[in-house]
C-alpha cells in the first residue's frame, strides 16, 4: 500500500461491464473517496454540446476541457451526464490527448489526497492514472451480455431500446475506445481481471471483497 493507512484501488474496463457499480459499492462499504472518471468526460462533453461544439473544432474542446478541469471539484450532479449522445461524444472528445492531460491532474490529485482511501474508476486508472494503485480490477464481460444489460437499463429507466441496437453501437464504442487507449484498454500485468458475464453484482462485489480483504 502507498503508506499504513491508505488504499488506491483501480477499476478499468469497458461500458456496461458492471465496474461503475462495483466501485459505488466498494468505496461506500469501505469508506473510501469514489472517483467516476467517465462523469468528467461526460461533463466536457455536455458542455460542448450546450455550446453546439462539434468533434471536429478541437481547439474549442480543449479550452472547455481547460475551463473545466479548474471547477471539477465542484459538487455536481452525474445523474444528467448518464445518456448515450452525452456518452458518444464523450468518447469522441477522450480521444484528444490535449483532453486527457487537462483532466489528468484532477484524478491524480483526488487519489493522492484521499486520507482513508480511493477508488477511481474508468479506462486507464490502473495504466496510466494510478500505476501505482495498491489493487488493480479489470471488470469485463462479452459483449452480448453487456448490450443486454445497457438495453434494459435504459428500459428500467422508461427509455426505448432495442438490445440489436445498443449491441451495434456498443461494438462502435468499443472499437473506437480501444483504438484511443489501445494498450491502456487492456488489463494491466498486475490486474485481477474479473469476468463478469455469467455473475450476479453481489457475486463481483464478494469476489472483489475478497481480493481486497486478503490483500491487507
Ligand atoms: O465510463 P463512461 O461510459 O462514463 O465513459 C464515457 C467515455 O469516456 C467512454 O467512451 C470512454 C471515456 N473514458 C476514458 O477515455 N477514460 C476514462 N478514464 C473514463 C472514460
Amino acid at each position: 500500500m502507498t503508506d499504513t493507512q491508505k488504499i488506491v484501488i483501480a477499476i478499468d474496463g469497458p461500458a456496461a461491464s458492471g465496474k461503475g457499480s462495483l466501485a459505488r459499492t466498494l468505496a461506500a462499504q469501505f469508506g473510501y473517496d469514489f472517483l467516476d472518471t467517465g462523469a468528467l468526460y461526460r461533463r466536457v462533453a455536455l458542455k460542448c454540446i450546450e455550446n453546439d461544439i462539434k468533434p471536429e473544432e478541437i481547439d474549442k474542446i480543449t479550452t472547455v476541457s481547460a475551463d473545466l478541469s479548474q471547477n471539477l471539484h465542484e459538487k455536481y450532479d452525474d445523474s444528467t451526464l448518464r445518456n448515450d449522445k452525452i456518452g458518444d461524444m464523450a468518447s469522441i472528445v477522450a480521444q484528444i490527448p490535449q483532453i486527457r492531460r487537462n483532466l489528468d491532474d484532477f484524478q491524480r490529485n483526488f487519489a493522492k489526497s484521499a486520507k482513508k482511501g480511493a477508488v477511481l474508476d474508468g479506462r486507464d486508472i490502473g495504466t496510466v492514472i494510478c500505476p501505482e494503485a495498491d489493487i488493480k480490477f479489470f471488470i469485463t464481460a462479452s459483449i452480448e451480455k453487456r448490450a443486454e444489460r445497457r438495453t434494459l437499463e435504459l428500459q428500467s429507466r422508461g427509455i426505448e431500446a432495442k438490445q440489436s441496437t445498443v449491441l451495434a453501437e456498443m461494438r462502435e464504442r468499443d472499437l473506437r475506445d480501444s483504438i484511443r487507449l489501445n494498450e491502456h484498454l487492456k488489463p494491466d500485468h498486475d490486474c485481477h481481471v474479473i469476468d463478469t458475464s455469467d455473475m450476479t453484482p453481489q457475486e463481483v462485489l464478494d469476489t472483489a471483497t475478497k481480493i481486497i480483504k486478503d490483500r491487507s
